[in-house]
């Protein structure tokens, strides 16, 4: 279940009802997902797709995606650490940010324009949409590996753009539970 930290206000809230709607007044989505059938966290991506096509259909007619795909991120990942570069620094999209988490552990900060830096803690059944255009940074947690659903508008388009604003580097990508190991960059 997603934890979320509003940091400057050292509240923590982490019912899932609780995190739907805190998030949403910061104009993010959080759903909760189950399987329309049991699957494992380990099967094929054409399974992981079947078993959760229903909320996939369903959000790809909400929010105008044309494309799913399931990305696989571990200690095993060739590059690993030079992709988590690229996403552990402030940026934004041209694109929705959509990921469902199949497997694996993620840390996102977000930092919507004029409201303070929050962190959310994802995990297994979490579905979190982060608008395009929304300011936010991305860090996995002790555990290095994330599986996901990824929903695309337009996959070619979806790069990030750099803020530089450096406020990522004043929070401790930490997670719950296991804590956080720093890149070997
Ligand atoms: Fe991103």
């Amino acid at each position: 279940m997603a934890i979320v930290k509003i940091i400057n206000e050292n509240r923590t809230v982490a019912d899932r009802q609780s995190v739907a709607d805190y998030l949403q007044t910061r104009g993010v989505r959080y759903e909760y997902w189950t399987p329309e059938y049991p699957v494992e966290s380990d099967s094929p991506p054409e399974a992981i797709l079947e078993a959760y096509a229903k909320e996939i259909e369903r959000l790809k007619a909400l929010g105008g995606y044309v494309t799913a795909d399931v990305i696989d991120v571990n200690s095993q990942t060739p590059g690993l650490d030079l992709m988590l570069a690229k996403f552990n620094r402030e940026h934004w999209h041209d694109e929705d940010e959509v990921r469902f988490i199949i497997h694996g552990h993620g840390l996102f900060h977000l930092r919507p324009k004029e409201n303070r830096v929050v962190s959310i803690q994802v995990e297994a059944g979490d579905l979190i949409l982060l608008p395009k255009g929304l300011w936010h940074w991305f860090d996995l947690c002790a555990d290095r590996q994330i599986r996901a659903i990824r929903l695309f508008q337009n996959p070619s388009g979806w790069m990030p753009y750099y803020t530089e604003s450096g406020v990522d580097r004043n929070f401790q990508p930490t997670c719950f539970g296991p804590s956080y190991i720093s890149p070997q960059v």
